[in-house]
């Protein structure tokens, strides 16, 4: 039996950013995207302003998304065609700023990006991979879901089982003899 500390320990050193090209044809159920997305919302945020907003895109959406992902990087057609529809479900995030409550944007910025780990240490105890996609095509193709003035996408959170026997990545972190400063 893990303790707390092990246990959560072992999510966040296990989580990966697992790109589409991994996932394989495996559902991911409705309960457990809301599972996720309800670990989001539980993040915090600085004067309760809940500034987050989801938009779960899957099916036919994905595949649309597909068609202007491609079009948007012609180098990469065909993989990028067929990419986002490998995904169990891709979350477009949204930052909605507060328009009651004086705050900084990055206050904010920064609560939308604590539930978006919260996303991705929740699948990763589900045995989901999932990834933050920031890319220039993913910011440009939410306009099209009619984000209001005070709302930005921040990009997609792609979600999706992996064969997790088949999946290694090298890459390491920093340690913190060379990122921390103590002072006494
Ligand atoms: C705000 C944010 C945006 C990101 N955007 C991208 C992206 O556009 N494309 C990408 O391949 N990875 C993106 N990533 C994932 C990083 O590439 C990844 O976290 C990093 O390489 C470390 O790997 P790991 O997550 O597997 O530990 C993003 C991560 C964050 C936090």
């Amino acid at each position: 039996m893990m303790t707390k500390v092990e246990m959560i320990t072992d999510l966040i050193r296990n989580r990966r950013s697992i790109f589409a090209d991994y996932y394989i044809d495996k559902p991911v159920p409705k309960p457990v995207i809301e599972e996720v997305l309800t670990n989001a919302i539980w993040a915090p945020n600085y004067k309760m302003t809940q500034p987050w907003r989801f938009i779960v895109l899957q099916g036919e959406q994905l595949t649309q998304f597909g068609v202007y992902l491609a079009e948007y990087y012609k180098t990469q057609y065909e993989r990028l065609l067929h990419y986002p529809a490998r995904a169990g479900c891709v979350v477009v995030i949204i930052m909605r700023r507060s328009t009651k409550v004086e705050i900084t944007e990055w206050e904010e910025l920064a609560a939308v990006a604590c539930a978006v780990q919260n996303m991705a240490l929740t699948c990763t105890a589900y045995d989901i991979g999932g990834y933050w996609d920031s890319c220039a095509a993913c910011i440009e193709y939410a306009a099209r879901f009619e984000l209001a003035p005070n709302e930005r996408c921040l990009g997609f959170f792609y979600m999706g089982y992996y064969n997790m026997a088949e999946y290694t990545s090298s890459k390491r972190r920093t340690g913190i003899e060379k990122k921390v400063t103590w002072l006494t």
